[in-house]
């Protein structure tokens, strides 16, 4: 495993980020179980990085499910139904309408990669509409993860290799009975990864409301830990006019394809399989679409090691978050970096607790705690 590193970015645009695109709340709003997630104070973390604040957007628990991902998933499933059935996108069709339609389609099914989270969501979602899912995953996923998915009742492939690998395997199933609802995007398949990155937009607008609102400062430091770098495009789009934040961008060591992309000047693939304890980041890739908001977006990026995201876990967990190995990735990166960011008590730190125990096993190993299996 190489050593974590810091690379200051060198393609940085920020006037080139996207702005937002906010359909996705009106409908998230109408879905079950939706709510703004919490912005919790960490002064644990404050306290070990000498700065003036922390808070993290927690995502444990968001409309039913462990992590962010169904954001994504659900308005990338619901629009590419709509596209599917002719709809336009501003119809306004429910979604117990839509799963009426799609009643007299019995051979349609979902299909996605994954590495967890965004599997879970899809797999999630083609239940609440009565289709079948077919959820391919690397084979060293872990099997609580596996099980998860396969509670949703979807069909689970191990497919031989990492994630990337699983990727490929999805892409070949797409047929007209078989919907690709990927979070990540290639050459000839971009609007479902791109209805994933806006549906993401929630999360971010319940944020920007928090900071306007005077609930949280307005952060100088917003930090993202990065797969294909959805989640990271949607977080750039948030601060794109945020003058004096600085937007930090977090990999592991071992999955680190967007700092190698920065370093290469464009996108490039990491050899793989990646096998980083951060599973939701073991990615080889960067998404297409993503690419621009991510490579124009960040100051800076970072990798981080399996034990500092473990360190990370048990310091949210001092401040009563339950943040899993992926979802601690971002405050690792701090933890890694502080010295070479310059972090000081002026500053405040926005960070992503992007999913929850999602390997409860290794959750209670690492912290301690004696939390049960979902
Ligand atoms: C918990 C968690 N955090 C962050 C990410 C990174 O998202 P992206 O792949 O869009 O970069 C993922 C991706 O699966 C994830 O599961």
């Amino acid at each position: 495993m190489s050593e974590p590193r810091l690379v200051r970015n060198p393609l940085v645009a920020k006037g080139s980020v996207r702005s937002l695109v906010d359909g996705s709340r009106a409908f998230h709003r109408s879905m079950p179980d939706y709510r703004p997630t919490p912005l919790t104070a960490l002064p644990a973390a404050a306290a070990r990085l000498g700065v003036g604040s922390v808070h993290a957007k927690d995502e444990s628990r968001r409309m039913g499910m462990p992590s962010f991902k169904i954001l994504g998933a659900s308005w990338a499933t619901y629009r590419t139904l709509l596209a599917y059935l002719g709809h336009t996108a501003d119809s306004g069709i429910e979604l117990a309408d839509l799963k009426t339609e799609l009643a007299s389609r019995p051979g349609l099914r979902l299909v996605s990669a994954t590495d967890g989270n965004h599997g879970r969501a899809v797999a999630r979602m083609a239940a609440l509409l009565g289709l079948s899912a077919h959820i391919l995953v690397p084979e060293d996923m872990v099997a609580a993860r596996i099980d998860a998915i396969a509670a949703e009742g979807a069909k689970v492939e191990v497919v031989r290799g990492g994630y990337d690998d699983a990727i490929r395997r999805s892409a070949e199933l797409a047929d007209t009975d078989s919907l690709v609802v990927s979070d990540t995007s290639w050459e000839g398949y971009v609007d479902p990864p791109s209805w994933v990155i806006d549906g993401y937009s929630t999360m971010i607008g319940e944020i920007l409301d928090d900071i306007d609102a005077g609930t949280v400062p307005r952060p100088s430091v917003v930090v993202a830990q990065i797969g294909v770098g959805a989640f990271a495009a949607a977080v750039a789009r948030g601060f794109r006019n945020s003058a004096g934040t600085r937007l930090v961008g977090v990999e592991p060591t071992d999955a680190d394809c967007v700092t190698a992309s920065i370093e290469a000047g464009g996108i490039t693939t990491i050899p793989g399989p990646q096998r980083s304890n951060m599973a939701g980041l073991n990615c080889g890739t960067p998404s297409v679409i993503a690419w621009p908001d991510v490579s124009g977006g960040y100051d800076t990026f970072v990798t981080v090691t399996d034990t500092a995201a473990e360190d990370a876990m048990r310091l949210m967990y001092a401040d009563e978050v339950v943040s899993g190995e992926s979802g601690a990735a971002g405050l690792a990166g701090l933890l890694t970096h502080a010295r070479e960011l310059g972090l000081g008590p002026d500053d405040h730190i926005l960070v992503f607790s992007t999913e929850g125990a999602t390997d409860t096993a290794n959750f209670n190993r690492v912290t301690g705690a004696a939390l049960a299996g979902e």
